[in-house]
C-alpha cells in the first residue's frame, strides 16, 4: 500500500493547558509528515515558544472581519502576528453550535488567506443525511457555498469529516471514505487545478490511522480526542 507524505492536523478544541503543551515539547516523530497543532488561541504562544518548530501552528477559527467593533472575536492578521500558519474553519461544531454558515465560512476562508494564513475548511454530512443518501449532495452543496469562489491560486485544505464520526468512535467503511474523497477531488478540480490536499476526520486514531491515510486521495488526518495524548498523536503521526 501506498504511503506518502501526510498532513496530520490536531484539534485540540477547548482542551489543553501550558502543561499538555510542555509534555509535547519533545516530540519526535520518526517520519516526515507535515504537523500542525491547533490548540485554543491562548494557548497559541506557549505552543510557538515550546514546540519543536517542525510542527506549525495552527487556530481554529476566525473572524471573517479584519478588525473593529467585533468583541470577542479574533481576526486572521492578529493570528498571523502570532506565528500561526493554518486556521480551522467551519469546523461541524462552528456550523451547528456557532450557525456559521457557507457563506461565513467562505468569508473566514477568504480573511485567513489575506492574512496568508492557510485555512482549513472542514465539511460533512449528518447521519440523518447519510441515511438518506444525500453525502455527496450535502458535500457538492458545501463546496459550492464554502470553497468554489476561492481564487485557483490560493493554497488551502480541506477536511472531510462526517459529523456522526466526529467523537463517536464510529467511522466510515473503507470504500465510503474512497467514496467520499474521490467525489470531493473531482469537484475540486473543476475550479481548482492544483491538487488540494483533502484530509480525512472523525475518530481517527493510533489504532486505525495507517488504514486510512492509505485510502486513495487521502491526504491526511484531522484528529481531535487522539491528539490530546501525546502517544496517541506520535503513533498517528508515524503512520
Ligand atoms: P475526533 O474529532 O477525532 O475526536 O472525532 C475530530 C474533529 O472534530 O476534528
Amino acid at each position: 500500500m501506498k504511503n506518502n507524505h501526510k498532513i496530520i492536523a490536531a484539534n485540540w478544541k477547548m482542551n489543553g493547558s501550558e502543561e499538555l503543551i510542555k509534555e509535547f515539547s519533545k516530540f519526535a516523530p520518526e517520519k516526515h509528515n507535515d504537523i500542525i497543532i491547533c490548540p485554543p488561541f491562548t494557548l497559541l504562544d506557549s505552543a510557538k515558544t515550546l514546540l519543536p518548530s517542525f510542527i506549525k501552528i495552527g487556530a481554529q477559527n476566525c473572524s471573517e472581519k479584519n478588525n473593529g467593533p467585533f468583541t470577542g472575536e479574533i481576526s486572521a492578521s492578529m493570528l498571523q502576528e502570532k506565528s500561526v500558519t493554518h486556521v480551522l474553519i467551519g469546523h461541524s461544531e462552528r456550523r451547528t453550535l456557532f450557525n456559521e454558515t457557507d457563506d461565513v465560512i467562505y468569508k473566514k476562508a477568504e480573511a485567513a488567506i489575506c492574512s496568508k494564513l492557510t485555512p482549513i475548511i472542514c465539511i460533512g454530512e449528518t447521519l440523518l443525511e447519510k441515511k438518506a443518501n444525500k453525502t455527496l449532495q450535502v458535500l457538492d452543496y458545501q463546496i459550492d457555498g464554502s470553497v468554489a469562489k476561492i481564487n485557483p491560486h490560493e493554497k488551502f485544505i480541506v477536511a472531510y469529516e462526517p459529523i456522526w464520526a466526529i467523537g463517536t468512535g464510529l467511522i466510515p467503511n473503507e470504500n465510503e471514505i474512497k467514496e467520499t474523497h474521490l467525489h470531493i477531488k473531482t469537484k475540486l478540480s473543476q475550479n481548482f487545478n492544483t491538487d488540494i490536499p483533502i484530509l480525512y476526520g472523525g475518530s481517527a486514531n493510533a489504532e486505525n490511522c495507517s488504514q486510512i491515510t492509505s485510502i486513495k486521495n487521502v491526504g491526511g488526518l484531522l484528529v481531535g480526542g487522539a491528539s490530546l495524548n501525546q502517544h496517541d498523536f506520535l503513533a498517528i503521526c508515524n503512520c
